[in-house]
């Protein structure tokens, strides 16, 4: 167990630290820049380890994970000057030397490049590799973060990949700290914006049951599509909304078309639209055929990433819903809920489906949902109310029955 400071960071976020960092093997960082004037300049907190291989001798690779390797020194970090931006450096065990650099541009500032090298001239860590020296991989990050704003990022970020993949974690980071005071205002990466909802990141407050997540708005409409040899085999238009239920609060996520991937296969009595993202490991809608003539969804099967590093999954196959002829093409425009479980429910929103029979890439006749039905009804009363005739001879005839009722209750 390890704990570093470099400047003194008020309260009590040393002990804490501390702790966490007996629990799980890697470095657990705190840096609080300072300037001439003793005002901080960049304030940083994170979690980082290494997977690194190497060649050996023998011709074989070996890997090794660089995680904890003792007391961290911090040469070289400042808050930069009118040529140099703000940068940390940070070099640890026998010969490791890890920098981050940051830029300023108008109302952000960005986390420029992260470079990391490592000497395989040490012989505790690297035995018997092949080549000895200096590596350097160095990566351009470029991450834009608003001016004034923390940088946050509980989610698990890797970089790179091959020979050196870096893991950083519980990442919190400001540069150009104004005025002193390290921002409140967090921005958030993107894995922690979908995942948020998801499990409350700190444990240790437990989540009330009575708090219910905002009212959220619509998710956009997205419009995915299959193609195999034949053309584009399967169409699906649609506003997806996740619930996940846990410890009995509900969490809603909206899925984003835009950062959203999509995929599948199409065969003559099943077809599958996979959807991907990066909090999205797949979600699977799995259409069948019925009787010969009819397709329904048939199975969901999902498999999300949560803010602890686990993944959620669930699957059902015994599913029947978006049930229309084959040829034609489902629709539903109102909220329409899949339930796949107790614990996780789909809100569809403008629905159009058709994962079967597709001519030219284009959608066939639609078949409503019932939940629709009632927007055709209003005309029909409309109507009905115009003409006025059937509603005089109803009224009329109703009359007429009563009366006749009561005429032979008094006999
Ligand atoms: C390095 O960090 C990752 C991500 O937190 C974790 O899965 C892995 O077990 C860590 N490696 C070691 C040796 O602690
Ligand atoms: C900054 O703080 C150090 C001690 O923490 C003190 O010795 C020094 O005088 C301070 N400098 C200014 C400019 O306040
Ligand atoms: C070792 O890794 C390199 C890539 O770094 C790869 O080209 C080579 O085939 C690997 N050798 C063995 C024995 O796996
Ligand atoms: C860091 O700087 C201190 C003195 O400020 C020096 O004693 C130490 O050797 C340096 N460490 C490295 C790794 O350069
Ligand atoms: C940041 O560091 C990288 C190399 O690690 C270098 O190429 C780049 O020019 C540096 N950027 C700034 C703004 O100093
Ligand atoms: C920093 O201080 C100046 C002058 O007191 C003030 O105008 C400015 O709004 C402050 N900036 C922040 C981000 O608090
Ligand atoms: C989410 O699911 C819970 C539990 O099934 C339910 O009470 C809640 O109304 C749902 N919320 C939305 C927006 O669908
Ligand atoms: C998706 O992209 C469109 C067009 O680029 C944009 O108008 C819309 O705001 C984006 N939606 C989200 C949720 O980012
Ligand atoms: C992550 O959280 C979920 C839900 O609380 C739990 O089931 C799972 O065991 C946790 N995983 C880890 C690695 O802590
Ligand atoms: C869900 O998908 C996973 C991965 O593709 C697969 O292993 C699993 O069998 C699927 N579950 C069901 C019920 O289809």
């Amino acid at each position: 167990m390890v704990c570093f400071r470099l400047a003194p960071v008020p309260g009590s976020g040393l002990l804490l630290l501390c702790l966490v960092l007996g629990a799980v093997s890697s470095y657990a960082l705190e840096l609080n820049l300072t300037d001439s004037e003793n005002a901080t300049c960049l304030y940083a907190k994170w979690q980082m380890n290494f997977t690194i291989r190497y060649e050996t001798t023998d011709k074989h690779n070996k890997t090794v994970t660089i995680s904890d390797l003792g007391p961290a020194t911090y040469n070289g970090s400042s808050c930069g000057d009118d040529q140099n931006g703000p940068k940390i450096a940070v070099q640890f065990g026998s010969g490791f030397s890890w920098i981050v650099n940051f830029t300023e541009e108008k109302s952000f500032y960005s986390i420029d490049s992260i470079s990391f090298s490592y000497n395989t001239n040490d012989n505790t860590t690297f035995p018997d590799a092949k080549e000895k020296g200096v590596f350097i991989v160095s990566d351009h990050v470029a991450f834009r973060v608003p001016l004034n704003d923390i940088f946050r990022c509980n989610s698990l970020l890797t970089l790179g990949k091959n020979d050196v993949v870096q893991h950083y974690w519980d990442v919190h980071v400001q540069a150009f700290v104004q005025n002193g005071t390290v921002s409140t205002k967090e921005f958030l990466c993107d894995k922690d914006k979908t995942l948020t909802t998801v499990l409350p990141i700190v444990p240790t407050t437990v989540p009330s049951p009575t708090t219910t997540p905002s009212p959220k708005e619509k998710p956009e409409i997205g419009s995915y599509s299959v193609v195999n040899s034949n053309g584009t085999c399967l169409l699906a238009t649609m506003g997806l909304q996740l619930n996940i239920t846990h410890d009995k609060v509900a969490s809603v996520i909206n899925i984003n078309p835009n950062t959203t991937n999509f995929t599948g296969s199409c065969h003559p009595q099943t077809a599958l639209l996979r959807l991907s993202s990066s909090s999205i490991k797949y979600l699977d809608f799995v259409f069948a055929v019925k009787n010969e003539n009819r397709f329904y969804l048939k199975e969901v099967n999902v498999s999300m990433y949560l803010v602890n590093g686990s993944v959620f999954s669930i699957a059902n196959n015994n599913l029947s819903y978006w049930d229309a002829p084959l040829g034609s093409s489902y629709m539903c425009n109102k909220e329409q809920t899949v339930s796949v479980s107790g614990a996780f429910q789909i809100n569809t929103f403008d629905l159009r489906v058709q994962p079967f029979n597709v001519m030219e890439g284009k959608y066939s006749t639609a078949q409503e949902c019932s939940l629709d039905d009632d927007t055709i009804l209003i005309p029909i009363i409309v109507g009905a109310g115009l003409s006025g005739l059937i509603i005089v001879i109803v009224i009329a005839y109703l009359i007429g029955r009563r009366k006749s009722y009561a005429g032979y209750q008094t006999l």
